[in-house]
């Protein structure tokens, strides 16, 4: 399926965007092992966090739905999961393979976990490396998956001074450690988000966070829940730019989660000239939430703040199409870590921003892009859901259509992104 976007528009009304992606993945994960039937609402149905919910179904969990973003989840206890019979298949998510790691390490029965080609190629290393140290025994392709792991090893608890800033790290390390004897901690170069801590909470285990390192003790349990989860600040991203750049917007998002780990994106914008206003703030199920007003604004570049880089991780893309709209140039370093996404999102980017008349200049750590006149074009995706998504915003102020290769994968994060962009007035056609 190919995106076909037509030139100009307008962004208008309102939308409310899917659920969150990291927190509906958790919500299943920790929904799974606890005690008791726990309940979600907002629950994002995109192929990602399917392929969580398929892979506890595999072993053995009850769950219901997720059908109109509400799931009940039957939990089994931290020790109630079965030996899945079949490889299980993560899909395209990166968040499922790392956080089942440290979840499968511990269990008494064998496991081996897979996903598709991007998935395949992705660094497995970040998460085998700590599980090791606590007593994993985890085989790979050469640090990429499959990734077959033992099961029956007692792990004990340990220090880990993490050497990237990823959540997902940070979590698979946290997950194995309330299995694992005594207490695990980490430290992370930099703040990544926290919804692993803040759910863990929300599910009645103690999670300490003291001088920036993290901790809990091993041997704990959980316990069921209800949550709302709030739209994804992600997949509000290419509003947020697409309603910035196209002359004659004002659209408002809807219940957007507003975590401080997370909104750098807004942060960035807003430096860079967006006229964001934010709405009815409000904390819901532990979580900040608002709506957001954003009304079209004239954009500058700049040098982004390389501390935001971590707290606006997934929103690089789009945000690349905020600075080729940008009058002069902005310049990302720092961010090494958008090489191992889905995608090598600073080459794709580069690569289709180029075919569509845009002046960048990669590093290794990041890009600096010149502001300049969108042109029409054709563009691949690289099987990444959110360079389709991105490309498909640019179009808004391109000087001819855009066409995007290549747009299966939007549904691992966005399901009903095309429909929903039409509404609010994005030129877009799904294509066979
Ligand atoms: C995620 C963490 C981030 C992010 C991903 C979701 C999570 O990955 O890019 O989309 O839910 O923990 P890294 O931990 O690799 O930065």
């Amino acid at each position: 399926m190919k995106f076909l976007v037509e030139p100009g528009g307008s962004m208008t009304g309102s939308l409310r965007v899917p659920g969150d992606k990291s927190m509906s993945h958790r919500t299943v994960m920790f929904g799974a092992l606890a005690e008791g039937t726990t309940t979600a609402t907002g629950f994002l149905e995109g192929q990602d966090a399917l392929c969580t919910v398929q892979a506890f179904k595999d072993m053995g969990v009850v769950i219901r739905g997720p059908e109109q973003g509400r799931i009940e989840i039957d939990g089994v206890g931290m020790h109630g999961l079965k030996a899945p019979e079949n490889v299980l298949d993560m899909g395209n998510s990166g968040t499922s393979i790392r956080l089942l790691s440290g979840l499968l390490a511990p269990q008494t029965f064998d496991s081996v976990m897979t996903g598709d080609v991007s998935l395949q190629k992705r660094p497995m290393g970040r998460v085998t490396t700590p599980l090791a140290l606590m007593g994993a025994v985890i085989d790979s392709e050469e640090g990429k998956p499959p990734l077959a792991i033992k099961g029956g090893q007692r792990l004990k608890g340990i220090h880990y001074e993490m050497p990237m800033a990823s959540a997902q790290v940070k979590s698979c390390v946290l997950l194995a450690g309330m299995y694992a004897e005594g207490r695990t901690s980490i430290s992370e170069p930099a703040t990544t988000r926290d919804h692993t801590e803040r759910m863990l909470r929300g599910f009645g285990y103690e999670v300490e966070c003291e001088n920036d390192v993290i901790s809990l003790q091993g041997g704990g349990s959980l316990k069921a829940t209800s949550l709302d989860i709030p739209a994804d600040i992600s997949s509000a991203a290419f509003f947020l730019v697409a309603a910035s750049i196209a002359e004659g917007s004002d659209l408002t998002l809807e219940h957007v989660g507003m975590n401080p780990t997370r909104a750098g994106v807004i942060t960035i914008l807003t430096l860079m000239g967006a006229d964001i206003e934010v709405l009815n703030e409000r904390e819901v199920g532990g979580e900040p939430v608002a709506d957001l007003r954003v009304r079209s604004a004239p954009l500058t570049g700049i040098e982004i703040p390389e501390d935001l880089v971590p707290l606006a991780i997934d929103e690089f893309p789009v945000l690349f199409i905020a600075a080729a709209c940008a009058s002069g140039k902005t310049v990302l370093s720092g961010a090494e870590e958008l090489r191992v996404k889905e995608s090598d999102r600073i080459a794709s980017m580069a690569e289709g921003l180029t075919r569509l008349g845009i002046e960048n200049d990669v590093r290794e750590d990041g890009i600096a892009i010149t502001g300049g006149q969108i042109t029409g074009g054709e563009v691949d995706t690289f099987h990444d859901h959110r360079i389709a998504m991105s490309f498909s915003v640019a179009a808004l102020r391109a000087s001819g259509p855009i066409h995007v290769n290549d747009c299966d994968h939007v549904a691992t994060s966005f399901p009903g992104f095309a429909a929903l962009a039409r509404g609010v007035g994005l030129n877009i056609t799904e294509v066979n």
